[in-house]
């Protein structure tokens, strides 16, 4: 936590604020998982025609013996929404009941509109606002801490937090060093707040952007600022491996113990660590520096190869699956990456092994996923002819409909403003 005392203003006390204060506080738990891989693997012996590399030296220095790879029709948002399906069938809840869908991701379709916002039109949850959060391999913990956040104090209710990757679309397929390393998946989770005590119990975020350049992934504006130095191109992976494994070994224990001791425990306290996949070298170092027996420190890396945001989710959601976890269990989840930034939670597993499948709710889940998809042409068409009707019809139209004239859709495009005030001010004067 920050310093106390960073308050150095005097501040202003709202008589309105106090009307809508948050309700008491509230646990938010962990109570849909779900995982979406691409069918295409690619092995350590397919790599050996790509790059000069082989299956020993990827085994060995990874512990990385496949990965999958998306077909062209797989983006990560349709990685992401099958994932989100897949949490919300465990959870027994419908896409309207959603208040915040977060998709960590480094690798959106676009840089507007976020990944979430798409997700969000794919299920229908129409009650849902949408964002994106960009911390590398270290963006599904601090999206969890997002929505947890929100959930504990009262403002939503229920949230699902993605973590989803395309990364084979952004791989330097002529850098052995990386091309080796990277899988395609998503995995998700539902989240849910309650009066009863559990679920997400500490949460540790932190970055050191002096190391911003070990590890990046350049778009738009970067191009002149130093993609000219040769090692580093646009849309392209790079990363210094060397010093991110350094730093990975530095914090991974630390993080985890500095989150157990905000609530009082100790590793030995730990049920299980899921670890962001990134070498199974880091994994095995992180069961070294917490004490504890490397069965306690969870890996598939063998099977998808490391998947940024969407490593640790996949991770869970196998594990939930297998149940391999059971109420009251202690778990700790750490991811690190670009940033650098690194980022551990401590979570005490409360959702129990119910299988609702095939309840009611999983009927009208997929009566709301067939209304969203007629919904999405016709929303499009009917914003389409509202361009084209004059202003005056649409008024008269809205009138009769018992709208109010305040409602009145704005048809016309905004006047531009001067161009003075788009100018960002220059930050050297
Ligand atoms: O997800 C975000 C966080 N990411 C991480 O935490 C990744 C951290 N870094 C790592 O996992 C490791 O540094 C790597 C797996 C990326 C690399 O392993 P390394 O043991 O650090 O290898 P290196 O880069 O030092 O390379 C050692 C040797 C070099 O050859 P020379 O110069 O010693 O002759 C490389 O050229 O291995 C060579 N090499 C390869 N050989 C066969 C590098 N990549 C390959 C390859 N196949 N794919």
């Amino acid at each position: 936590m920050a310093e106390q005392g960073s308050q150095t203003r005097p501040l202003h006390r709202s008589r309105l604020a106090a009307a809508n204060r948050p309700r008491a506080l509230r646990y938010a738990h962990i109570v849909g998982w779900g995982m979406e891989v691409p069918s295409q693997v690619l092995t350590n012996s397919d790599l050996e025609a790509i790059v000069d590399t082989n299956d020993e030296w990827i085994t060995t220095r990874t512990g990385i013996k496949e990965r999958r790879i998306a077909e062209q029709r797989e983006t990560t948002t349709s990685l992401a929404t099958r994932a989100a399906q897949k949490a919300l069938d465990v959870a027994d809840m419908l896409p309207s009941a959603i208040d915040l869908i977060i998709v960590a991701t480094a690798t959106p379709e676009y840089i507007f509109p976020s990944t979430a916002s798409m997700v969000q039109d794919y299920l229908g949850a129409t009650n849902a606002g949408a964002f994106d959060l960009s911390a590398a391999c270290s963006g599904f913990v601090y999206a969890l801490d997002m929505a947890a956040s929100k959930i504990r104090t009262g403002e939503i209710d229920t949230a699902v937090v993605i973590g989803a990757e395309t990364l084979s679309r952004v791989v330097d397929w002529a850098d052995r060093g990386t091309c080796i390393l990277f899988g395609d998946g998503a995995g998700a989770v539902v989240l849910q707040g309650s009066d009863i005590p559990g679920g997400i119990l500490s949460s540790v975020l932190r970055s050191d952007g002096s190391g911003w350049d070990m590890l990046t992934l350049p778009t738009v504006s970067s191009r002149d600022t130093y993609l000219q130095d040769g090692k580093h191109e646009m849309h392209r992976i790079y990363m210094d491996g060397k010093g991110v494994f350094r730093f990975a070994t530095r914090i991974i224990g630390d993080s985890i113990k500095a989150a157990l001791e905000q609530v009082g425990l100790t590793p030995d306290d730990l049920t299980l660590v899921i670890p962001h996949q990134a070498n199974q070298r880091i994994i095995e170092y992180a069961a070294k520096s917490l004490k504890i027996p490397e069965e306690r420190v969870y890996s598939n890396i063998a099977r998808y190869g490391n998947t940024s945001a969407a490593s640790i989710p996949l991770a869970l959601a196998e594990v939930a699956e297998r149940e391999l976890i059971k109420p009251g269990d202690i778990l700790a989840f750490v991811g690190f990456g670009g940033g650098l930034s690194w980022a551990a939670m401590i979570v005490e597993w409360s959702a129990m092994p119910a299988r609702t499948a095939y309840s009611l709710t999983w009927g009208r889940r997929q009566g709301e996923y067939a209304l969203a998809w007629l919904r999405r042409p016709l929303v499009r068409l009917w914003r389409r002819l509202m361009l084209l009707t004059p202003p005056a019809i649409i008024r008269r139209l809205r009138q009769r409909a018992g709208l109010a004239a305040e409602d009145t859709i704005e048809t016309e495009p905004p006047r531009s403003r001067p161009a003075q005030e788009d100018t960002p001010p220059d930050s050297a004067s």
